[in-house]
Order: structure tokens, then C-alpha cells, then sequence
């Protein structure tokens, strides 16, 4: 049987208009645009988005995400025609997050971008910027030298170029780092010596300078900018680094549409460790709901649900009632019917969809759900 027909055969069982075969939908469109700026794990596919803004939101509305990630829903929204606010509790993807939904100039942010290639060459002989530990273990010296030498010549940028920069800088030192090419994921150890690969089968040697990926993605980047910028509606996205738990909102949405942590898969903060080093953004991992690190024994569970219960509440006071509130889930361990009743959320629809992954090494089918709630009557906000 042919990888598609098994594709197909499993769709008779979930809903179509939010599964697609690789056939329906390549890669290039999932990854469209400033959606693949920069890698993520744990991102929902733009097109999941599209349905559910055409389904239950308006151009002109406000959509809210307070579990932003790497910012889908409000690039998602913006195209849409709507405004949208959102918050996370990770500096790396709050910073992502703008970096993608920003107007730009984007002649003059080429100029820049290219002239912190110059410069940053030109610094590198010299280069000796502060660095720790944990990036002289996972960087070869020549990439170390060429990275902090980018990221000093990004000191000399204004705003919005220099975010744009970190962006670039960041992605460049994932590529970079001391692993091998089909662990790019979940590294444990450096890797020094030549390994065989099992992406390219053959032996590759650990990577050892890090200027071809800043070149590379420069260009990448302003490309993807320029193709958004071409569909890019005037409507206004904020980015909130805050808790979910806690967050203010200034504006009143008219419902969210987000996709949720799942109890001990990821640690956000973790995932983008190369940038916490090279940035100095500010770590607020502890204030993660349902890290990795705590796995999903009882204890973290119970403190999974009593976190979401927290999130859909607060979330609840911008709201009106009957709003819609669209939660992408992977609910394997049946924990939403517990927390939504909790947080005042009425659920219409589950709906199962089945994802098609191609990245990794991953095995095995997967499927996410979609809880298609409201907020409940005698709960809405005053
Ligand atoms: C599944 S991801 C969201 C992915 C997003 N939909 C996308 O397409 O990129 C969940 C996000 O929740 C964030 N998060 C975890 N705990 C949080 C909290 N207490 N407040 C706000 N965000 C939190 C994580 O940092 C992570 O970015």
C-alpha cells in the first residue's frame, strides 16, 4: 500500500476540512512566509488557523492568544484583517512574535541587515565578546568567534533592524551549534569528531563556523518579510512578554484561538537555550505551565489543570459571553472536559485532526483535537 493511500484511509475517521495529505498540503505552504522565520516545536499549522478565523471571527475583530509560541495565530489574524494580542511567557518567543508581525521598511532594513554582515566580518579577526560555558561547549571556536561578532555589529543597529538581527542570529547559531544534522531537536551531548548521518547517510563532520547560516539567513529572512509585507493588512498585533495566568489585556477580544502546552512534551524556554545564551533575554521557565522537565505524573498533571483553569479564567474577564474560545490539544489524557467546566467554557465541538509531520525523527501517527468552546452565559465577564 502507497504512503498516500494509507493517508487517505485514515482520514475516513476525523475531520477533513482540518487534516490534509501531504499531497493537498506541501510542506511550503505550511511553512509559508514568516511562519518558518525561525524553527519552533510545538507551533500549529497556519492553515488550522485559517479555518477557525473563517468559521467564528470577523475581519475588523480582535483575536486573542495568550499561549503565543512563535506567533501563528497573530500572523494568522493580521492577514485575516483582524487585530490581535497575545502573550507568552518566553522572552525568545515574544521577541520571534514581533519580529514576524511588524510593518517594515524594507529597503532600509536590508541596508542594515547586510551592513551587520560587513561589520561583523570585519570584527571577527578581533572578535572576544562575553561568552559562557554552555557556548563554548556547543559552538567550535571559529563559530563562537564569527557569532559574537554578529552580535556585536547588532549593537550598532536601531530598532526594528536589530531584532530582526537577533532573529538571524539565533537561527544561525541553532545550525551552527556542535550536533548532528538529524538531531537538531533534542541535542544531549557536542559532537566533535566525524559521525555517521543518518539524514544525509554518510559521515558528516560537526559544523565549525558559523558566517555561511548568517548569510544565508539574512537573505532568508528578508525574503520572507517581503513576501508578508505583500499581504500584510494595517490592523495592530501587540505582544505581551507576561503570564497567561495574570495577563492584562487593554483591549477587549472577540474570542481566542490558541494551542495550549501539553503536559511534560517541551520546556519553551530550553528549546531555544542557544538564544537565551547569546541574548540575555530574560528567563521566566519556572512560570512555564506543563514544562517537559516535570514529565506528567499526578502531581504535574494536577498542577497542569489548576495552570489552564488559571489561564481560561483570566481570560474570561476581557471576554463577552458566548465568545469563542478555539483550543488546538493533544487532550490524550483527558484533562479539558475537567478544566473548561472549571473555567466557565461551555464546549460545542471536539473535533480530531491528524497532523502531518515530516520533521524529525519522530515516529508514529499523531492527531491533535480541537475544542470548539464558548464562554459560558452565567460566567461572562461584566
Ligand atoms: C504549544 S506552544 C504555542 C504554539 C503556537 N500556537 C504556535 O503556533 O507557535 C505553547 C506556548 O505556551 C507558552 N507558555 C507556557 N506557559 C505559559 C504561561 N504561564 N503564560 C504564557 N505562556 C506560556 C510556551 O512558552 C509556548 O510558547
Amino acid at each position: 500500500m502507497t504512503a498516500a493511500r494509507t493517508q487517505e484511509a485514515l482520514y475516513a475517521d476525523i475531520d477533513l476540512e482540518l487534516s490534509w495529505s501531504e499531497r493537498e498540503l506541501p510542506q511550503v505552504e505550511r511553512t509559508k512566509h514568516v511562519h518558518s522565520l525561525h524553527p519552533y516545536l510545538g507551533k500549529f499549522i497556519p492553515q488550522v488557523v485559517e479555518v477557525f478565523l473563517r468559521r467564528y471571527f470577523r475581519p475588523g475583530g480582535c483575536i486573542f492568544d495568550p499561549f503565543v509560541g512563535s506567533g501563528t495565530t497573530l500572523v494568522e489574524a493580521n492577514v485575516f484583517g483582524a487585530s490581535a494580542i497575545g502573550c507568552d511567557i518566553s522572552a525568545f518567543n515574544c521577541l520571534l512574535s514581533r519580529v514576524k508581525t511588524q510593518a517594515y521598511s524594507l529597503a532600509a532594513l536590508e541596508l542594515s541587515l547586510k551592513g551587520a554582515l560587513e561589520t561583523a566580518r570585519e570584527r571577527q579577526a578581533s572578535s572576544s565578546g562575553d561568552s559562557s560555558e554552555w557556548l563554548r561547549r556547543w559552538f567550535a571556536p571559529q563559530a563562537l568567534k564569527e557569532l559574537l561578532a554578529y552580535r556585536s555589529a547588532l549593537e550598532d543597529l536601531d530598532e526594528p533592524a536589530a531584532s530582526v538581527g537577533k532573529i538571524v542570529l539565533s537561527r544561525s547559531a541553532r545550525s551552527a551549534r556542535l550536533t548532528t544534522h538529524f538531531d537538531l531537536d533534542f541535542p544531549r551531548t557536542a559532537i566533535t569528531e566525524p559521525y555517521f548521518c543518518f539524514k544525509h547517510k554518510r559521515t558528516c563532520r560537526p559544523v565549525e563556523e558559523a558566517f555561511k547560516f548568517l548569510k544565508r539567513y539574512t537573505a532568508d529572512t528578508i525574503r520572507r518579510l517581503r513576501q508578508f509585507s505583500a499581504i500584510r493588512k494595517d490592523a495592530e498585533v501587540v505582544v505581551l512578554h507576561t503570564d497567561a495566568r495574570t495577563t492584562d489585556l487593554l483591549v477587549k477580544p472577540s474570542g481566542i484561538v490558541t494551542s495550549p502546552p501539553y503536559p511534560g512534551l517541551i520546556d519553551y524556554h530550553e528549546q531555544h537555550r542557544y538564544a537565551y545564551e547569546l541574548l540575555g533575554l530574560e528567563e521566566r521557565a519556572v512560570d512555564e505551565i506543563g514544562p517537559g522537565s516535570r514529565g506528567h505524573g499526578r502531581a504535574a498533571q494536577a498542577d497542569y489543570v489548576s495552570g489552564m483553569v488559571a489561564v481560561f479564567e483570566n481570560a474570561r474577564r476581557f471576554l463577552d459571553e458566548g465568545a469563542p474560545v478555539i483550543i488546538v490539544v493533544n487532550d490524550s489524557r483527558n484533562l479539558y472536559d475537567d478544566i473548561l467546566d472549571r473555567a466557565g467554557l461551555t464546549l460545542s465541538e471536539r473535533l480530531t485532526r491528524h497532523v502531518n509531520r515530516r520533521t524529525g525523527r519522530r515516529a508514529g501517527e499523531f492527531y491533535e483535537e480541537v475544542l470548539v468552546c464558548t464562554v459560558a452565559s452565567d460566567q461572562a465577564s461584566r
